[in-house]
């Protein structure tokens, strides 16, 4: 169950990662690669947590539940700014 919250909360925080490193992409390259060198640490944790996961039934429930409610918990402590700029990366996009 450990390594399903852990594996949740980070796939979780990844995502977002990804979206901040391209959000930042030519507007601030300093944090850019503050935030790379932070992800690769965070693949560190993500892939053992991966690799000493039971992968049954009732563990993915839980780490569903746990992913879940990390967004939550990213949504209200950026006040939604992360859905912001997951909007603005969209409508760049486009
Ligand atoms: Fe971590």
């Amino acid at each position: 169950m450990i390594m399903a919250c852990t594996a949740a909360v980070e796939e979780t925080v990844h995502m977002h990662l990804e979206e901040q490193v391209r959000f930042l992409n030519d507007r601030d390259n300093k944090l850019k690669d503050l935030i790379l060198e932070i992800q690769k640490q965070e693949e560190e944790h993500l892939d053992y947590a991966q690799r000493n996961m039971n992968a049954n039934a009732g563990v993915k429930f839980i780490k569903y539940i746990v992913s879940v409610a990390t967004e939550i918990v990213i949504f209200l402590s950026t006040w939604g700014d992360n859905i912001r700029m997951k909007h603005d990366l969209e409508f760049m996009r486009e």
